[in-house]
């Protein structure tokens, strides 16, 4: 028996020997191998005169010591539960065990990443990118959900009254005949009737606009707009831009993504038509600004708000899968195992279930001032944490309680309260190396970065992690 499973672990080794060949600091060669078993010795570094990194497959302090089975250290990549089996046979090769791969991973160690968008599972001209174990659909408005299946299509109550008066403000008036014709924003309701029966903006207002509060977030995908008469002529809205906030105080102007200019809708021809905008991508925001480019006569309009309420919002955001790229990903500082780079506890590598030797995140001291930050690029909507602790070559580390702090612009930091209280909310976190620990935010938050600062800890402060949450 040749090529049994000790065959498929010389794979590792050759992967470790590489690494070690990039070994920088202030590590370095023993003059005496005093490793067993193919080991690579390294001197120079921590209190130790002498450490052994292990060929897989051998353990303890000089790696004279083998495995404890075939199953264990785990041959099996991203997740594979192994099984012990008698021996049989697989091409030309012995096993003793086989993986059962996590959904999205295959071969005989679960090392394939699966193409998950293979069967297309984006409905509506949703666009497919594969991730690991994952996909995500790209869906264009006004298709939403994880597989572009809804329909995002309510009208949200401009013409119907479900939007009442107090919700609709605007920059000005216009007051006509001698002042008794008052055009307020409450009359900017699609197919208004009578003599007074749309918004004006005053004729001396340079900036005017116009802003429906939907009094909680709502996922907008399109906006219909009409002009009006007023004493025999038509007046409308000819171009448009569309502000959105979160909170009535910053407001970001619309974007067709990658695009560096506001956005300019082209509005009304006459005073009577409906034109119909549609947001691709949806606009997720409780404040909407209808902001007037090009006016005819007069800024005068009626209209209505496409779109839907938010909801099921809890998928993983895209830690484990990477959907959240490398670059995404920062912390208050990184530890190195024996001052060594290549055991750098990057941030990159605070991602749920992450394999490897170094395999989470872990800053260089363990205080509370340390914190590991998410930047998801646009702001959505988080409604739980999902966290885990690792192992520094055999010690167990995890932090056993956290804050957790949003931002919408990486610069001023709100942290999650209690409720009842006020006071700063502490979630608690892990009791072991390994299992999941899911806390939810309750009520959810709104924002683009996302920090985790950790409170109590078991030896080092050392955190692999996913957040969920939706694009909403
Ligand atoms: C492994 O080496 C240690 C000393 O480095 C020794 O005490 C132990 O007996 C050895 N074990 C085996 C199984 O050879
Ligand atoms: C307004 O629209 C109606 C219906 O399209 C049309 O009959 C009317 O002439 C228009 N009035 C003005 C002042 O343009
Ligand atoms: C945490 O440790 C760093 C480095 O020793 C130090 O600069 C910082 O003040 C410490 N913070 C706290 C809260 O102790
Ligand atoms: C670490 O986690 C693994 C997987 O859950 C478990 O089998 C192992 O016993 C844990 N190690 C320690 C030292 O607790």
């Amino acid at each position: 028996i040749k090529f049994g499973s000790q065959g498929f672990r010389r794979l590792g080794f050759d992967f470790i020997l590489t690494v070690f060949l990039n070994l920088l600091s202030s590590g370095d060669y023993c003059k005496v191998n005093l490793c067993h078993n193919g080991a690579t010795c390294v001197t120079g570094v921590g209190d130790d005169p002498f450490i052994c990194i292990c060929a897989d497959g051998f353990g303890g302090d000089t790696c004279n010591l083998t495995e404890t089975g075939p199953c264990s250290p785990n041959p099996c990549k991203n997740d594979g539960s192994c099984k012990i089996i008698a021996p049989t046979r697989r091409g030309d090769v012995f096993n003793e065990y086989i993986c059962k791969c996590q959904p999205g991973f295959e071969g005989a160690h679960c090392q394939t990443n699966v193409n998950d968008c293979a069967n297309q599972p984006c409905n509506n001209g949703g666009i497919c990118r594969d991730l690991d174990g994952d996909y995500t659909c790209q869906c264009p408005s006004p298709y939403v959900g994880k597989q572009c299946q809804l329909r995002c299509i309510s009208l949200l109550g401009m013409e119907g009254g479900a939007i009442v008066e107090s919700q609709i403000s605007a920059s000005s008036v216009h007051y006509g005949v001698l002042g008794l014709q008052r055009w307020g924003p409450e009359l900017a309701r699609l197919n208004n009737q009578g003599i007074v029966n749309a918004w004006t903006s005053a004729a001396h207002d340079r900036n005017p606009w116009i802003e429906i509060d939907m009094q909680k977030k709502m996922r907008l995908t399109g906006i219909i707009t009409q002009g009006a008469s007023r004493m025999g002529t038509a007046e409308y809205i000819k171009a448009f831009k569309v502000a959105s906030s979160f909170d009535g105080n910053a407001y970001m102007t619309y974007r067709v993504e990658g695009q560096r200019r506001d956005k300019v809708f082209m509005g009304n021809t006459d005073n009577d038509s409906t034109k119909t905008n549609l947001f691709d991508p949806p606009i997720v925001a409780q404040y909407i600004r209808i902001i007037p480019v090009v006016c005819r006569r007069a800024c005068t309009l009626r209209m209505e708000l496409v779109g839907c309420e938010l909801n099921g919002c809890s998928e993983p955001l895209g830690m484990k899968s990477r959907l959240v790229s490398d670059s995404q990903l920062s912390a208050s500082s990184s530890y190195r195992t024996w001052g060594i780079d290549t055991f750098t506890w990057h941030p990159q590598f605070a991602r749920l279930d992450k394999q490897g030797k170094t395999n989470a995140w872990s800053p260089a001291h363990n205080n509370r001032s340390e914190w590991i930050q998410v930047d998801l690029e646009k702001t959505k909507r988080l409604t739980g944490i999902i966290t885990q602790g690792a192992k520094d070559f055999g010690v167990v580390q995890f932090v056993s309680v956290f804050k957790v702090a949003y931002s919408n612009d990486g610069e001023s930091w709100s942290l999650v309260k209690e409720e009842s209280s006020g006071d700063d909310k502490l979630f608690q976190g892990n009791i072991d190396n390994n299992s999941h620990k899911k806390n939810l935010f309750e009520p959810p938050f709104y924002a683009r970065y996302v920090r985790v600062v950790p409170w109590e800890w078991h030896e080092r402060i050392t955190l692999r992690m996913e957040l969920l949450g939706c694009d909403d």
